[in-house]
């Protein structure tokens, strides 16, 4: 309790007033001899009023991050309900929540302030914006299969069974829900596509460890015959270039589409932010 009182008074006293301090702290550790929910009663009786925010988890990642299998949408209800009434900060909490409707409830009856959501802004980074327009049958829904949370454990990028273009929102500077229609006429033929190919006229699906090009070189050995068979191109894009993340094939096959008209050549004109820390120590 000490040793939290004073990192809470000081992180408020640094941030003086240029931003808020939450805390984020779990409802009981569910360890059976670890923090419990009357303990954290007793936390916020003595600090409820230290930071700007308390931001509530719940015991160890799989008690916090459960899924759908064991633990259905606003789980951590309760263990959440009632610790609002122990201070006048407001508090988050999460749930996979992904429906409006148990959102509204859990604000209207007083149990949260906020509605966090970690994995559903995850499968729709969208989410609040679609559920303000009133776009309800447009959140792509986070089914609780935490594939997501399999990227920590194998230092591999994070992914999303539901949303294959997910990160990348921001790096490729594009929307990936909103695309430009189809100007051409033209046909299109998709080997060896993935499910973002399934949207084309005709998609011949192919998978394979080992590199199987030949039905593109051999299209290409025979561009003589293009005229007559009105084939203006060929073009192997995304994993078949080289492999990379899921994103990266998205997008790739989105720009493909995009530039259909006007194609480039220049696969390395790729936009792709990057984020640059900077230590700056006081801002102005
Ligand atoms: C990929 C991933 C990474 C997370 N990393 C953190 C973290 O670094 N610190 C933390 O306190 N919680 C972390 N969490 C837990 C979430 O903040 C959240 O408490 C939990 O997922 C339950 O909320 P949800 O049902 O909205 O996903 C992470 C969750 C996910 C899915
Ligand atoms: S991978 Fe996507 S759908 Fe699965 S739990 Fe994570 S956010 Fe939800």
């Amino acid at each position: 309790m000490r040793l939290l009182r004073e990192i809470l008074t000081d992180t408020v006293e640094e941030a003086a007033g240029r931003a808020a301090t939450a805390c984020r702290i779990t409802l009981d550790e569910l360890l059976g001899d670890g923090i419990t929910r009357a303990e954290i009663e007793e936390v916020l009786g003595e600090l409820g009023e230290i930071p700007d925010l308390w931001d509530f988890a719940m015991g160890t990642w799989e008690d916090d991050s459960a899924t759908s299998r064991f633990g259905a949408e606003g789980g951590e209800e309760q263990y959440v309900a009632g610790l609002k009434a122990l201070t006048s900060k407001p508090v988050v909490g999460v749930g996979r929540f992904t429906s409006p409707g148990a959102m509204v409830r859990m604000v209207h009856q007083g149990i949260l302030d906020f509605i966090g959501a970690a994995r559903p802004s995850i499968a729709d980074p969208y989410l609040p914006q679609k559920i303000e327009e009133g776009r309800l049958e447009d959140i792509r829904e986070c089914i609780g299969c935490n594939i997501c949370v399999t990227g920590d454990f194998t230092m591999s990028p994070i992914r999303c069974t539901q949303n294959p273009s997910m990160g990348a929102e921001w790096r490729r500077g594009w929307h990936p829900e909103v695309y430009r229609g189809r100007h051409a006429d033209g046909k299109i033929l998709v080997v060896g596509a993935g499910p973002a190919g399934l949207d084309a006229e005709a998609a011949v699906l192919v998978t394979a460890r080992l590199l199987e090009d030949s039905p593109l070189t051999d299209l290409r050995a025979r561009h003589h015959e293009w005229p007559d068979l009105r084939l203006r191109s060929a073009r192997a894009i995304g994993d078949a270039l080289a492999p990379g993340t899921i994103a990266a094939a998205v997008w790739e096959g989105r720009r493909f589409a995009e530039e259909l008209e006007n194609p480039t050549d220049d696969a390395d004109a790729t936009p792709y932010r990057r984020e640059v820390t900077q230590l700056t120590g006081q801002q102005e």
